[in-house]
């Protein structure tokens, strides 16, 4: 459906999430890659993707993906916890040999080898509703590890704070902290998934009130790593000429896209990404369901 694999080494990275959130597999994108430009798709007028169902989240990623096909991307990441739990089991199946990240997988891996071998080993997990619900790292985590003891806790109160521009310095973000994490830490967990995209932005507050003992695990980074392999073993890694400013991390490798408030999206983006960015161009969610239509009717046979 999305058509096929793109060969050219300098087509650019596609990467969508629900709002801000997946800007975080973007920054480490930028720094782990240096070559590459990345078109980021931000579906702002439809957050959170962490409160629906599969069904609906499924739908919004395909139109997003058919929409973005038209920038031949080498490479779809899917940088958002729940669309990568919900969607991209679905969406790989129609995906034909084009190149599709999540980071579900990367994120379970990097805990499986976190925890260690330990009998007591205990892995926490952090995300939204709907991710914890489809047990999407349930599975991968006991695919890795079968019988390691595994707590998984919804933590929706997060990503409406972050989302919001709050930080971990926050009173009322580290009170929510401390009542997800508390009972984690009282079952003695020895490694901690942030298992969304948004949540890298508390990192500090988190390491904090788990203690310098436990594991933090940033799916988003792990994320970044498996695209860079997978880029690497199709031999798609951008050809990164001699040249500083290519490699510098800032916006001149990236364009964003959002379906909602462009000024406000770049208004709270350089937390995230730790730059200015350009204003976002606006894509109305109508504008997604017409690329679907017309897909649709370039792929009827004419009568
Ligand atoms: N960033 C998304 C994730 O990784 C969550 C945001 C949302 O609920 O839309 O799960």
């Amino acid at each position: 459906v999305f058509g096929a694999r793109v060969t050219d080494r300098n087509s650019p990275i596609f990467v969508l999430d629900s709002g801000l959130g997946g800007l975080t597999v973007v920054r480490a994108i930028l720094s782990q890659l240096p070559g590459e430009r990345v078109v980021y798709f931000g579906d702002t007028a439809r957050l959170p993707y962490g409160s629906k169902t599969k069904e609906t989240v499924t739908a919004f990623v395909r139109q997003i993906i058919n929409w973005g096909s038209r920038i031949r991307p080498k490479c779809v990441v899917i940088a958002c916890n729940t669309a990568s739990a919900l969607a991209l089991p679905g969406i790989k199946l129609e995906a034909g040999t084009m190149i599709m990240a999540g980071v579900i997988e990367p994120g379970a891996r990097a805990a499986a080898t976190a925890a260690g071998t330990d009998e007591r080993a205990t892995i926490g997990v952090i995300a939204t509703e709907a991710t914890v619900r489809s047990q999407a790292y349930q599975n991968a985590i006991r695919r890795r590890r079968r019988l390691v003891h595994l707590l998984v806790q919804p933590t929706p109160l997060l990503v409406p704070m972050i989302e919001e521009g709050r930080t971990g310095d926050d009173p009322v973000v580290e009170l929510a902290l401390r009542q997800y994490l508390q009972p984690m830490l009282a079952r003695g967990i020895n490694t901690l998934v942030l298992g969304c995209t948004h949540y890298p932005l508390l990192t500090p507050a988190i390491q904090r009130i788990v203690g310098p003992n436990v594991k933090v695990i940033d799916s988003a980074r792990k994320c970044a790593h498996d695209i860079a392999r997978r880029l690497d073993d199709a031999d798609l890694l951008a050809s990164c000429a001699d040249d500083s400013a290519m490699q510098k991390i800032d916006a001149k490798r990236l364009s964003i896209y959002v379906t909602d408030d462009p000024d406000r999206f770049q208004r709270l983006a350089p937390r995230f990404l730790g730059f200015e960015v350009d204003a976002p161009t606006l894509v109305p969610p109508e504008v997604l369901y017409h690329a679907i239509d017309t897909r649709a009717s370039e792929l009827r046979p004419s009568a």
